[in-house]
Parts: C-alpha cells; sequence; structure tokens
C-alpha cells in the first residue's frame, strides 16, 4: 500500500482513527493535512485508551514518522499538551514528528474573535469547537493578519507583527464587545516565542520531505479529520469547518499530488451522526436516536457535547464519496444496530414533491428535504464477537449490500467494536 487516503463520508467522528491506526503498520509515514484540534479521536491498543487531535495516528507507533502538513492550523500549546500527554504514556515523540513551517498559527484572538461571532449569529451559530480554527483560517486567506508556523522563528519581523495585528484585534473585538478586555501583544508574542522554542525541533519544510519521501520509495498514508460533508467549498455551508476536509483537501493541504494516491479509503458509520448546527434530513430526535447515541457512545471527544444521532443517509454519504472520490468503503459501527427491530437507510430526498438522489448545494433545500427510506428487518443478535463477514447474520449482509448499493461504493472494511480484531478486512 505505497500512497493511501483515510476520508471521512460525512459530517465527521467516523471512527477514521481505528482505520487509520491499522494501515497505519503498511505504511512509513502519516500525514495531517488539514484542520487543527478541533478533531479528536481516540485510538484503543494494548489495553491503553489514546487521545488525539492534531498528532497524526502514526505516532503512536514505533518507527513511523507523523506529519503535519501545510493545510493544517496549530495551536502552539495545544500541541504541546497533547506532546506530553502522549509522551507520559509511554509514546517517545522525537525526530518521528515533523511540522510544517508552512502551518499557520493559531492565537489567542483568533479563540476571542470565534466566541464573539458565535455569540452574535444567537440562533443560527454554525456551533463550532471554539478552537479558534475558523478565524485563523479567514487569518489565512486575509494575509495580512496570518503569522505562519516559520514566521515563529524571525523574530524582529515577528515581534512586529504580533505587535500589529494585536492592537488591529483589539480594535475589532472592543468594538463588537464592550466588555472586552484587550489582549497584551508583549505577552503573546514572549509565550508563543517559549513554545515554538520547544516545537523547532520538530519543525521543517514537510512539502520537501513528503516528496523526497516518495522519491526514495516510502510509503504514505493521508488521515483526514472530519468529514466530506463538512468540507468549506463542497460541504452543508455554512454548517461545515473551514477547511477541505474532503479529499479535495489532500493537495492543497499537503503539497502531494492527488494522482500519487493509489487507492483512497472512504469511511462511513452505519448510521450518521452531526455536532454543531445545521439541517440533518435522517435526524432522529426520538427514542431510536438516544440509543443509539448511548450504545454508540456518541459525545464529542474535543468538546464532550452530545452527538445528533440519525439512520445512514446514503444520499449524503454518497455525494461525500463522490466528491472525495473513493474506491472503497468502510462501515463503522454496525454493532450500533444490533438490538434495533428494524433499519432504515435514506435512499432518495423528496423537495417540493420531486424524489432526487442529489445532496442540495443550499442549506435552505437541505432543510427542507424529506428523507425518503429503505427499511430493513434488523439482526437482533450480538455481533461483536464475529470476525468474517461471512459469518454476519444474514440481515446485516443485506444491509451492508444496501450500503454499498445506495453509497454507490463497494463495501471492504466492516467493524463490530472499538477494538483493532474487531475489524474485518
Ligand atoms: P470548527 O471546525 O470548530 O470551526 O466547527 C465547525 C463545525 O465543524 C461544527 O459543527 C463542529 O462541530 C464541526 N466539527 C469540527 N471538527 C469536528 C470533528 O472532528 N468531528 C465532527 N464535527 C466537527
Amino acid at each position: 500500500m505505497p500512497v493511501t487516503s483515510v476520508v471521512g463520508l460525512q459530517w465527521g467522528d467516523e471512527a477514521k482513527g481505528k482505520i487509520v491506526d491499522i494501515l497505519t503498520d503498511h505504511h512509513d509515514i502519516v500525514v495531517r493535512y488539514q484542520g487543527g484540534n478541533n478533531a479528536g479521536h481516540t485510538v484503543v491498543f494494548g489495553g491503553v485508551k489514546y487521545k488525539l487531535s492534531l498528532l497524526p495516528t502514526g505516532i503512536l507507533r514505533p518507527g513511523k514518522v507523523g506529519v503535519i502538513a501545510a493545510g493544517v492550523v496549530i495551536n502552539p500549546k495545544g500541541l504541546l499538551d497533547e506532546m506530553d500527554r502522549l509522551r507520559s504514556q509511554g509514546i517517545p515523540i522525537a525526530e518521528n514528528l515533523l511540522i510544517s513551517d508552512r502551518a499557520h498559527v493559531i492565537f489567542p484572538y483568533h479563540m476571542a474573535e470565534e466566541a464573539v461571532m458565535e455569540q452574535a449569529r444567537k440562533g443560527e451559530a454554525i456551533g463550532t469547537t471554539m478552537r479558534g480554527i475558523g478565524t485563523c483560517y479567514r487569518d489565512k486567506i486575509g494575509r495580512s493578519h496570518a503569522i505562519r508556523m516559520g514566521d515563529l522563528y524571525h523574530s524582529a519581523s515577528y515581534r512586529k507583527k504580533v505587535s500589529e495585528i494585536t492592537a488591529t484585534k483589539n480594535t475589532i473585538l472592543k468594538a463588537l464587545s464592550p466588555e472586552f478586555q484587550p489582549l497584551d501583544a508583549n505577552a503573546i508574542a514572549d509565550d508563543y516565542a517559549k513554545l515554538a522554542e520547544q516545537l523547532a525541533p520538530h519543525v521543517v519544510d514537510t512539502t520537501r520531505y513528503l516528496h523526497q519521501s516518495l522519491a526514495a520509495g516510502k510509503s504514505v498514508l493521508f488521515e483526514g479529520a472530519q468529514g466530506s460533508l463538512l468540507d468549506i467549498d463542497h460541504g452543508s455551508f455554512p454548517y461545515v469547518t473551514s477547511s477541505n476536509s474532503s479529499a479535495c483537501g489532500i493537495h492543497s493541504g499537503s503539497g502531494v499530488p492527488e494522482r500519487r494516491i493509489e487507492k483512497m479509503i472512504g469511511v462511513a458509520k452505519a448510521y450518521t451522526t452531526r455536532v454543531g448546527g445545521g439541517p440533518f434530513p435522517t435526524e432522529l430526535d426520538n427514542e431510536i436516536g438516544q440509543h443509539i447515541r448511548d450504545v454508540g457512545h456518541e459525545y464529542g471527544t474535543v468538546t464532550g457535547r452530545p452527538r445528533r444521532c440519525g439512520w445512514l443517509d446514503a444520499v449524503a454519504t454518497r455525494y461525500g464519496a463522490t466528491v472525495s472520490g473513493v474506491d472503497t468503503l468502510a462501515v463503522m459501527l454496525l454493532d450500533v444496530l444490533s438490538q434495533l427491530d428494524e433499519v432504515k437507510i435514506c435512499e432518495a430526498y423528496e423537495l417540493n414533491g420531486e424524489r432526487s438522489m442529489h445532496f442540495p448545494s443550499h442549506v435552505e433545500d437541505l432543510a427542507q428535504v424529506q428523507p425518503v427510506y429503505r427499511t430493513l428487518p434488523g439482526w437482533k443478535k450480538d455481533i461483536t464477537q464475529i470476525r468474517k463477514v461471512t459469518d454476519l447474520p444474514k440481515e446485516a449482509r443485506a444491509y451492508l449490500d444496501a450500503v454499498a448499493e445506495l453509497v454507490g461504493t463497494p463495501v471492504s472494511i466492516v467493524s463490530v467494536g472499538p477494538d483493532r480484531e474487531q475489524t474485518m478486512m
């Protein structure tokens, strides 16, 4: 498996971390290419739970290199805390972690701005993770208020930049929120200089590193964060994250052309979840939704928020699979549906009396669609000990066949529990 990508096809939290962790064994380098510490996943191995947010999953395995590429936004304090936490669990982090000098840096004013803006949206809040992700990406696009990792090591211009940007941000924030206490530019510059010093051994030109590694025949695994439906350009805008969280982000975020990727694995849950605001056509605001939430432990890794739960939306997932261009599908958490009498898959939408297989581009249309369901019998059996797809109850296999048909992608991986062994490849 020389170059592979793993990408979420829904609204994030598809349990991609588990697939990435398994595939890491077959790759030399694992790359995070977008998002920031808004992402979160838990990997369990050897009976120990590891929580990751910004670090690539590959860092957990000896001999693998983890790369945080140019398209990621970095909270240096958050990253160092995460590194310390993993080190205290016995994970060595040294030259096996590389951080792009092109990656943009999240500063305290990014968090402050986000808090003010989310409050101002009131009932229409995006429901962000409040980690300053969107405001940092906004400054990246705006350029004049942006600071990249590499800038932290050019001390004279860096201090000038922090001072000018903080002054502007203080003016804006005071105007938007009169009770806002101005931030101290010198204190920020000092803090970040210290954090930069600790990160310095890891900061390199990762684009060059990745190309050199590929030329030397190394194998690379691209690890997507969030999911295709949260993609800034192709997702359910504006209820999305601020990066290209579909496979579209691989090229721009890492500098490695997509045509180098030989296998694109799309990851979807056997049902759907979403955190934060925005339309969710198959949402189950009832006891079945609560059952899925309880059995699937559907609470956010980063914010602890209860996730909204619903049936598998094959229209949305197929759209995610199309935009990301996946060859094959991993269906996760199938065991969560095991106790239900019947299971449903949304096979089409109805909008203004018309049936459609298309995911609407406008959020108001998405809010209005009515799901058209295919109902299948449940399997009503514990499947967590099953290790071969052919040993699954016939109803569960029929469900997987329907998923493959409706999402338009063959299923090659099925997961029936959190453990590595509970994965059928
Ligand atoms: P932001 O990424 O913090 O700007 O949040 C924007 C939207 O993306 C919100 O609905 C978040 O809940 C959602 N989001 C961000 N990261 C994740 C994730 O890792 N999993 C699921 N949803 C996420």
